[in-house]
């Protein structure tokens, strides 16, 4: 660690890690397109100019080394000077279309604008230079020529993470555009996080666009329980004054042990099945519970590897409780869900938890299980061969509705042993397993 001053205030940084990054971690931001923490450096934008003591001109600062001492002034009559200028050559042929843009309210352009500069345009809307708009690129992508800036995130992207080079810049000066390769259309596993890396409204997602607007949403951080690795996310779902309780989607959050800043689409878009549902369980439960009361030694109890720890200890203390013998089932494998080259984020066990479930060593061998089966999950419904199985899932398909993940809180283990928390995003419309557990034994009433 080294001692740099920023606007005459002293602090400790790496000196072999990036400045924007460093300040970053004191709260301080440097303005920026280009750069990204997973692309690197492509000194492209020059949004990030400040003044360096020392130095005849402003210099860059995400290509800038640190060194022991050095002064930098971001606050400065210059660093702001070149800011405004910057700003004002990026929105010489902007649409200026902000209040129909998707991406406002967490567009830099828009922030850096409101912050830096907050002047009109010399250039009249009708002299500005007209290219796409709303062009499909695939994937859930939707591109708008007008508003990119020209930072290259996406095609950097496309080039370091996912290795699929579907995308590349085209023409010349105010011409330049970002175009597909070869006409083919973006065609990748990862191509979401096209859409959060691109720091304006030029990379839109089809899924998401025109929904809702982000100042009406909310954001809780949860775990994905695509698959074993266990993905960080961001759910973005409505404000507790919008009474609606949706997801409206999934973003990546940064986990610098388990994805870095990205996650696959199937990840993204597993938000769709978690949706509510209107807990119809009548008298379902009851009747589980009578026939409980009336036939204990009938029972077995089953878990997945869906379940979270606090779950399936849940689930181990119930069985014991009667008797029952406690099987596990973790068989969610699809090989086709692993990828050869890039972010290589996929794993094809399909439930988050599978190392949870090891721990417990229950026996995967249902050979012996009884023909009466309790089955806690938290997916859609598999096949498996029982004569006389009660689904308790988060699903239509299910015996019993129960809450989903995003519905409560609960640990998982992911394929590298990491343990991760998810926080229930939504408020309760169906009881927990944990809920419906203490209610089978009679510890407390379902809610
Ligand atoms: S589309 Fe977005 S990420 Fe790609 S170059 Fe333009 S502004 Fe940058
Ligand atoms: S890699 Fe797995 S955990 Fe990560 S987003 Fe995709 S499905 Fe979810
Ligand atoms: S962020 Fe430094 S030049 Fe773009």
């Amino acid at each position: 660690m080294v001692e740099i001053i920023v606007d005459s205030e002293k602090f400790q940084v790496d000196e072999n890690g990036n400045l924007i990054t460093e300040l970053k971690k004191h709260g301080i931001e440097i303005p920026h397109f280009c750069y990204h923490e997973a692309l690197g450096v492509s000194g492209n934008c020059r949004m990030c100019l400040i003044e360096v003591v020392g130095q005849k001109r402003p210099q860059i600062a995400c290509d800038t080394p640190i060194s022991a001492g050095m002064e930098i002034k971001i606050n400065s009559e210059l660093t702001r000077k070149v800011q405004k200028g910057l700003l004002e050559m990026e929105f010489i042929n902007h649409p200026l279309d902000c209040p129909t843009c998707d991406q406002a309210g967490e567009c830099s352009l828009q922030e850096y604008y409101m912050k830096f500069d907050k002047e009109g345009s010399r250039v009249a809307v009708a002299d500005k230079v007209k290219k796409h708009k709303r062009e499909d690129f695939g994937s859930n992508v939707i591109h708008d020529e007008e508003r990119c800036v020209l930072c290259r995130r996406c095609v950097r992207f496309t080039q370091i993470c996912s290795k699929t080079y579907e995308l590349g810049i085209g023409g010349r000066g105010e011409h330049s555009k970002i175009m597909l390769f070869n006409d083919q259309k973006i065609n990748n596993p990862y191509a979401g996080n096209i859409v959060d890396i691109c720091p304006v409204g030029a990379m839109t997602s089809a899924d998401f666009r025109f929904k809702r607007r982000v100042w009406h949403l909310k954001t809780t951080e949860a775990i994905c329980q695509g698959c074993e690795r266990g993905c960080a996310l961001s759910v973005d779902s409505d404000k507790p004054k919008y009474e609606n309780e949706q997801i409206y989607r999934f973003r990546a959050r940064f986990d610098e042990s388990v994805n870095g800043h990205f996650i696959c689409d199937f990840g993204r878009y597993s938000y769709k099945f978690e949706q509510l549902i209107e807990p119809k369980n009548d008298n379902a439960l009851l009747n589980l519970k009578d026939e409980l009361k009336a036939n204990l030694s009938k029972f077995d109890v089953l878990v997945t590897s869906s379940l979270s720890t606090e779950e399936m200890s849940a689930a181990i203390k119930f069985a014991k409780s009667f008797g029952a013998n406690l099987y596990g089932y973790d068989d969610f494998r699809d090989e086709s869900f692993c990828d050869s080259e890039g972010l290589k984020l996929r794993y094809p066990n399909k439930t988050a938890n599978k190392k949870g479930l090891e721990h417990l060593q229950t026996s995967t061998d249902l050979t012996h299980i009884k023909d009466r089966v309790i089955v806690f999950h938290l997916g859609d419904k598999f096949e498996l061969n029982l004569k006389n199985p009660t689904f308790i899932m988060p699903r239509k398909q299910a015996d019993i509705i129960c809450a989903s993940a995003y519905h409560r809180d609960g640990h998982t283990i992911n394929c590298d042993g990491i343990l991760r928390f998810s926080k229930a995003v939504l408020s309760p419309v169906a009881p927990s397993i944990e809920q419906i557990i203490a209610y089978l034994m009679d510890e407390k009433e379902a809610k």
